[in-house]
């Protein structure tokens, strides 16, 4: 059944973490399991968009009827992306992105020694990167250890965005992996939602609810 009336539209999720390689064997990346991305992809799947998701390396399998890019670091996730944008009237940056990257590549294996010193040099910032303009919608996630409302509204400025699904790492709130979240949802107006107790696929849902608003 065909319920959206705008399904011409392309949709860009990207998901999951980016992985920084440090040597032919270690990298450094994040707990991001992917599962919010793919529920997005889902979601507007479902509801008749057309939908690209830009992956990194995570554990589950693709949604289904869904075109999925494989990308490992950064880099390539940004260049995936500016390529799928222009096509693109919504893009929603679930992805934990690496915020930096090792500044070079050891050829070979490091070797054990007493202590080691890795150079980190600070990776693109995607979503701050794309060119804004009236007619795509920008959707970020914030993770947040404190302050949490303060460095989401922050990031909808800097980054220019339309919504920002907040989630919190907290002793009694685990956003990574399944089960039941706190999350809220921000727009750039400072109207705030707050879901309690919401799984990955309702989360999914309300956001795509409240996007299909702004197409
Ligand atoms: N993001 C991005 N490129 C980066 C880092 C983050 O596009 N290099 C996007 C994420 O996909 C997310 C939003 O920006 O939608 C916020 O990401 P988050 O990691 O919470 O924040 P940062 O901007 O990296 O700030 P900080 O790590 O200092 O909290």
């Amino acid at each position: 059944m065909d319920k959206n009336p705008s399904n011409s539209i392309k949709i860009l999720v990207t998901a999951g973490p980016t992985r920084e390689p440090i040597d032919p064997v270690r990298y450094i990346s994040n707990l991001s399991s992917g599962m919010m991305g793919y529920e997005i992809a889902t979601e507007c799947e479902k509801r008749g968009f057309d939908v690209c998701l830009i992956s990194g390396p995570v554990e589950i399998s693709p949604p289904k009827g869904v075109d999925t890019i494989y990308v490992t670091t950064a880099s390539e996730m940004r260049d995936k992306v500016n390529e799928q944008i222009e096509s693109s009237g919504c893009i929603i940056m679930t992805a934990a992105v690496c915020d930096f990257r090792p500044d070079k590549i050891k050829e070979q294996k490091i070797k054990e020694d007493e202590s080691l010193t890795l150079k980190l040099v600070k990776n693109p910032d995607i979503l701050k990167g794309i060119e804004n303009n009236k007619d795509l919608v920008k959707v970020g996630f914030a993770l947040e250890t404190e302050n949490a409302v303060e460095n989401a509204k922050k990031k909808i400025k800097e980054k220019f965005l339309d919504l920002i699904v907040l989630n919190e790492k907290t002793e009694s709130n685990e956003p990574f992996g399944p089960g039941e979240k706190r999350a809220r949802i921000l727009d750039n107006k400072g109207n705030i939602k707050e879901f309690n107790k919401v799984t990955k696929p309702e989360l999914a849902r309300v956001l795509i609810d409240e996007i299909e608003g702004l197409l």
